[in-house]
């Protein structure tokens, strides 16, 4: 078929209708259109999609062609002299009776005409009526009757010519057409002709160059496909962002927009002292359990801390305000016990970001003194890893990570607290638009607020994040004057991420289990 299809198209060729090919050739259509896309890729031939109208004989359009129309075949089934009772010829003419008769009474080739019956057929007509219960029999036949002596089947004729290629005039065609014995079709098929890698016929073009052709300098005289510019691209292998990193990114630019600093969070192994103690959270609490915190073994104790705010704490905790100022001192009585050195000097992997304010919180203090008490507002934001000795589970790993903020100002108030989280929110998207604020309980602010956004996805409210307003317990002992206010954030960052990229399991999020494929898989992504 190749051979065929190279001889048609040589020497400026063309075939103009690959169906009349096919058939002159005897190969089967599908068969000889697959040949001709897979030459045309190579460039050796060029093909242009054909269709035309064209006239087919139907069925019945066939039957006539074999054995006569209707018509003929009833008026070769009436005997040239007497005539035959209808019934009998519907017998003898069989599937073309019906038709055939009335074309033959319309083409006045045949009559029928009634025949009184003999008395002994209506004795036996009537019998045969009661038999069946008709109150009336009939009293006489149908008698078919030639009225020409022989005719021509030109229905035939026109059909024979019609499939031989010249169809009968107009008026003809529409009878037949009518009689369902011709139809219209649509054929479609391809006009083809030589392509510009005619002159390689044979030789099979390479798709791609390689690495080894250039080396060789085959390239000159390869043979290659034309470039598929319509072709889905192969997905670059490059790095791709982790949903987490992609959401990190959305929610730093909006701390970013909304006038927050970074704060340094590079510090995974912290002491008790900046992850508790400054925070005033006492050393029986039980989230300073080795159950609920990883201790670090080398080096098991901190070395540096300043020694006399370690002091204020340590005063603070034992007893309150007492030598610090009258007025705090009359509001705070501490939590009453021995503090310990030793146990503020334990490191750990810290357990929320927390500790990088309380360190930032401090600096802030200290750049004021040096500044002979100027006090400057600030703005600070951190999103890294924290660390919690946790039991694995659908929505608990023991590394996660933690968005954490602060403002500190004079005489801030909890409307200020409530108005920056909403604010963050609505910034975030329409989807976090309904926010609750919930009482709760936490050793370093009063009052305390957890945060719930409704999801409109989830159908239910999610508690993302808990807040507050640092107590004076831990702020007086870094130095900071009484009016000195901090409203304070710490929230989720895999949560939002699970409900935005619809992920039931933290595992399959974040930590060993992932899969890496996973990353890939998330294109472009935006938050909203
Ligand atoms: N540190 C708290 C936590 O880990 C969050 C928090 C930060 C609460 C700041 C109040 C103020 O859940």
């Amino acid at each position: 078929m190749d051979e065929a299809v190279r001889l048609a198209v040589d020497g400026g060729k063309v075939i103009e209708d690959s169906q009349e090919f096919a058939a002159a050739n005897g190969f089967a259509h599908a068969e000889l259109v697959g040949l001709c896309k897979s030459l045309a890729t190579g460039g050796f031939i060029t093909t242009e999609a054909t269709s035309r109208q064209s006239l087919q004989l139907t069925k019945e359009g066939e039957l006539v062609v074999t054995s006569g129309s209707p018509e003929a075949v009833v008026f070769g089934c009436v005997p040239a002299e007497g005539g035959i009772a209808s019934e009998e010829l519907d017998q003898r003419a069989g599937a073309a009776a019906k038709v055939g008769l009335s074309k033959a009474i319309q083409n006045k080739w045949l009559q029928v005409v009634k025949q009184p019956l003999s008395a002994d057929e209506l004795a036996a007509a009537e019998a045969a009526a009661a038999a069946a219960g008709k109150k009336k029999a009939a009293t006489d036949r149908k008698l078919v009757q030639r009225l020409v002596g022989s005719v021509e089947d030109a229905v035939q004729a026109q059909l024979r010519a019609a499939k031989g290629g010249s169809p009968p005039p107009d008026a003809e065609l529409a009878v037949l057409k009518k009689r369902g014995l011709l139809a219209v079709a649509t054929v479609k098929a391809l006009r083809v002709a030589a392509g510009p890698q005619h002159g390689n016929w044979g030789r099979k073009p390479a798709s791609d160059l390689t690495h080894e052709m250039v080396l060789r300098g085959t390239w000159r005289d390869a043979l290659f496909k034309p470039v598929n510019v319509d072709a889905a691209g192969v997905a670059p292998a490059g790095g791709a962002l982790h949903p987490l990193l992609k959401v990190r990114s959305m929610f730093r630019e909006i701390f970013l927009e909304m006038g927050f600093a970074e704060m340094p969070t590079q510090q995974y192994v912290e002491s008790s002292f900046w992850n508790f103690d400054a925070l005033y959270q006492p050393q029986q609490h039980p989230a300073r359990d080795a159950h609920d915190t990883f201790f670090i073994k080398t080096p098991a104790q901190t070395r540096e801390l300043p020694a006399d705010y370690m002091e204020r704490v340590r005063a603070t905790h034992e007893v309150g305000g007492e030598g610090l100022s009258d007025e705090f001192n009359s509001r705070s009585t501490g939590w009453r016990y021995d503090w310990s050195e030793d146990e503020a000097r334990k490191n750990l992997l810290r357990t929320h970001t927390t500790a990088a304010s309380s360190r930032t919180l401090y600096q802030i203090a200290q750049l004021a003194k040096a500044n002979g008490g100027a006090f400057q507002p600030q703005k600070y934001f951190s999103i890294d890893r924290v660390f919690r000795n946790e039991a694995l589970d659908a929505t608990h790993l023991a590394e996660f990570h933690q968005v954490e903020g602060f403002v500190i100002d004079r005489n801030l108030s909890l409307g200020n607290l409530m108005g920056t989280i909403a604010d963050f929110y609505r910034r975030l998207g329409p989807e976090f638009k309904h926010m609750k604020f919930k009482p709760t309980y936490n050793p370093y602010t009063e009052p305390s607020m957890e945060f719930h956004c409704y999801h409109e996805g989830l159908g239910k409210w999610v508690e993302v994040g808990n807040s507050g307003v640092f107590r004076p317990e831990m702020l007086r002992p870094m130095g900071f004057d009484e009016d000195v206010q901090v409203i304070a954030w710490g929230m989720s960052l895999e949560r939002p991420t699970m409900i935005k990229y619809g992920y039931d399991n933290i595992r399959d999020l974040f930590g060993h289990r992932i899969d890496l494929g996973m990353v890939r898989k998330h294109p472009i992504v935006r938050w909203t």
